[in-house]
């Protein structure tokens, strides 16, 4: 259940009638009889039913039905919109039925046979790497149309991921999609902060952005791998997950620093198509007037480092950023996020890199020879 801002505290909605009613289709001409209650929340209820004539249509399909207009035209909107998706759960009827004082907005869907991915994952446990990865590029080819096309999801929880037959992962619940109007993003007024990003969460950043969906992203990976919907992740326990080292950084990409993240689907697509690129260690002339970080451990002191590289002219930076020249590299630390090559700053070369910015990496023998000059 979605519980943004905008929804809350609006009227309830009428009591479910207790015998459960046919529904007409104005549009289509075909009739809905409601089999069965699958969800309920405040935007009113979830059916699993049978239309009739079925015929292109599955025997057994989904009715969303709610009692305000908002959700309703989001949903039919981003339905029509990505229609042609195969991982956005189709939308078969959309159609209003007026029956004296109650209007019921109503939305006809694929049925998602092993329910939202919250309850499948409760039954099934953490997945494989290859079926996260298999799955998550396909929800993100989806996520990348709705990006192209300046708009966001703002709501890719666990429950709005549905399994469908042959466990097939499709994106559902488009009720506060919306479109930017820059890129700047938009107002973050809606949003379930329970999946929301920390910064949004807490109020501090104040407009919804791509790369919000991206952390989104993020956050199902972690969950898929560990079986596990209710904990969020912690970029400090990606190193924890059972997956490749290039996996782990990609999660830590979504998860960590806002201004580092993908800034949309289309860039995460790209990310997790090619690993990585081993950093070669370089050679340097001088020190003299360039900018130093350091990383891994030095077989002396840091601070003696610190000092020496001062003194050969060097600017020592605490961590590498797009003015850095030079990395030197020590001994990896044990506990990185991403194995040997994953520690923080080898990941910010790395993606500094892909931006063209060039860092030399240089091994501590190698520094301890230009200091000595
Ligand atoms: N097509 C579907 N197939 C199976 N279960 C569904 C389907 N649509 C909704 N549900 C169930 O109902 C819940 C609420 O539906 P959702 O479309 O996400 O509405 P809301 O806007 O309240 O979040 C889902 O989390 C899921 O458990
Ligand atoms: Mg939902």
């Amino acid at each position: 259940m979605t519980r943004p801002a905008t929804r809350a505290g609006r009227p309830h909605p009428p009591p479910a009638a207790r015998v459960l009613p046919s529904l007409y289709s104005s549009e289509t001409g075909r009739t809905y009889r409601l089999d069965r209650l699958i969800g309920k929340g405040g935007f009113g209820e979830v059916y699993l039913a049978t239309p009739t004539p079925a015929g292109s249509l599955p025997p057994r399909v989904c009715v969303k039905i709610s009692y305000r207009l908002t959700g309703w035209l989001r949903e039919a909107y981003f339905a029509e919109l990505l229609s042609r998706q195969a991982r956005a759960l189709p939308v078969f009827d959309r159609f209003v039925q007026i029956e004296s004082a109650l209007t019921r907005y109503c939305l006809v869907m694929e049925y998602a046979e092993h329910g939202d991915l919250g309850s499948w994952l409760g039954a099934r446990g953490g997945q494989p790497e290859k079926f996260v990865r298999q799955e998550i590029a396909a929800i993100l080819e989806t996520l990348d149309v709705l990006h192209r096309g300046q708009a966001m999801h703002r709501d890719l929880t666990p429950f709005n991921v549905f399994v469908c037959a042959n466990e097939c992962l499709k994106l559902g619940d488009f009720g506060i999609a919306t479109h930017q109007a820059s890129r700047r993003g938009v107002t973050a007024d809606a949003f379930n902060p329970l999946g929301a990003p920390t910064e949004i969460a807490w109020g501090k950043v104040r407009k919804w952005q791509q790369r919000d969906d991206v952390y989104q992203v993020g956050q199902l990976i972690a969950m898929l791998l560990r079986g596990d919907v209710h904990s969020p992740m912690r970029t400090r326990d990606v190193r924890r997950l059972p997956c490749s080292d290039h996996l782990k950084e990609v999660i830590h990409r979504c998860l960590g620093a806002r201004g580092k993240r993908y800034e949309s689907a289309g860039e995460m697509i790209e990310a997790l198509q090619h690993p990585p690129k081993q950093l070669h260690k370089g050679v340097v002339k001088s020190l003299k007037g360039r900018r130093v970080s350091f990383t891994g451990f030095l077989k002396r002191p840091r601070r003696d480092a610190i000092k020496a590289a001062t003194r050969s002219g060097a600017l020592v930076q605490r961590s590498p950023g797009p003015s850095t020249d030079i990395l030197v590299r020590g001994r990896p630390n044990a506990l990185q996020i991403a194995g040997k090559d994953g520690g923080l700053k080898l990941m910010e070369i790395r993606r500094l890199a892909g931006k063209g910015h060039r860092v030399t990496v240089i091994g501590e023998a190698q520094f301890w020879k230009l200091v000595a000059r």
